[in-house]
């Protein structure tokens, strides 16, 4: 495995690989959900990339980008497990080469101002901004993106779409601690007490999923049931495109987002109606 970090470095090594290059960018503080993630372009991909890069315009005002986790060296001994066969941990001089403030940038559709979007004004703006310029500079045939983060991972496929991309998107199903809890990089923030309370999130959405035969109403009223002791920021049932008109039948997108003591976390689950 090789591991880089200035621009130039990067494009010289990537110019070396044959193709059907698959990526797997990454913030690092790797968890299982991200080797899933490795695990599915390694099966995948002839070549697997992975970045490392806390992109500073995705984070608020008042968010964790100066305590977010950092934790490169064993990052990196997870990808080279994982197989991947090029790391690149850039600066953020590396990404943004005019700054970010002045620079040509990507606008989500309307899908970006919603759900996260309202409670994280600006976020899917920057998610956005440096997916594009990383499937650029990388010029991957296949990008990764976990489930988890299923907001993410729709506005990326509708930017590949209207922009014309080119650039295959894949979805990987979040991983779970065995309790149900979705494995997150914020994880760590948790206390013993939040992280016993965290469990709210996914038990809500386990109950919206067996309700589902109720239809839309008893699932939020099952999943509501659940949510009692969290801080809730919403909780909503939406198509699998995340439409906000709900169709009568077929798959559908259950969404919860809560605080818990200190910590923000989010957490999603497919269900059919
Ligand atoms: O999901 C993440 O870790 C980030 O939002 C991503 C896609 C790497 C962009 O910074």
């Amino acid at each position: 495995m090789k591991v880089v970090d200035g621009r130039l470095e990067f494009l010289n090594a990537r110019a070396g690989m044959a193709s059907f290059v698959g990526l797997v960018p990454t913030m690092g503080a790797l968890h299982a959900g991200h080797v899933a993630l490795l695990n599915a372009a390694r099966a995948e991909c002839a070549n697997v990339v992975a970045t490392i890069f806390v992109n500073p315009t995705q984070f608020g005002p008042t968010e964790d980008l100066a305590v977010y986790p950092r934790t490169v060296e064993a990052d990196l001994q997870k990808c080279e497990r994982a197989g991947v066969d090029l790391v690149w941990v850039p600066s953020v001089a590396d990404v943004y080469r005019r700054g970010s403030a002045e620079a040509t940038s990507v606008q989500p559709g309307p899908l970006g101002a919603e759900l996260e979007g309202a409670i994280r004004p600006g976020h899917f703006h920057g998610v956005l901004t440096v997916v594009a310029k990383f499937f650029n500079i990388v010029r991957p045939d296949v990008a990764f993106f976990g489930e988890k983060d299923y907001q993410q991972l729709t506005l990326i496929g509708q930017m590949v779409r209207d922009l014309d991309l080119g650039v295959e998107v894949v979805g990987v199903p979040t991983v779970r601690e065995p309790d149900g809890l979705a494995l997150s990089s914020r994880n760590v923030y948790l206390s013993d007490d939040d992280r016993k309370q965290a469990l709210a999130l996914s038990r809500a959405l386990f109950a919206g999923r067996d309700a589902a035969a109720g239809g839309a109403r008893a699932i939020l009223a099952a999943a509501h049931a659940e949510l009692s002791g969290v801080n809730v920021d919403y909780l909503e049932l939406r198509g699998a495109e995340l439409e906000s008109v709900v169709p009568e039948s077929g798959p559908a997108r259950l969404l919860v987002a809560a605080r818990v003591g200190t910590t923000r976390l989010i957490d999603n689950l497919g269900l059919d109606l």
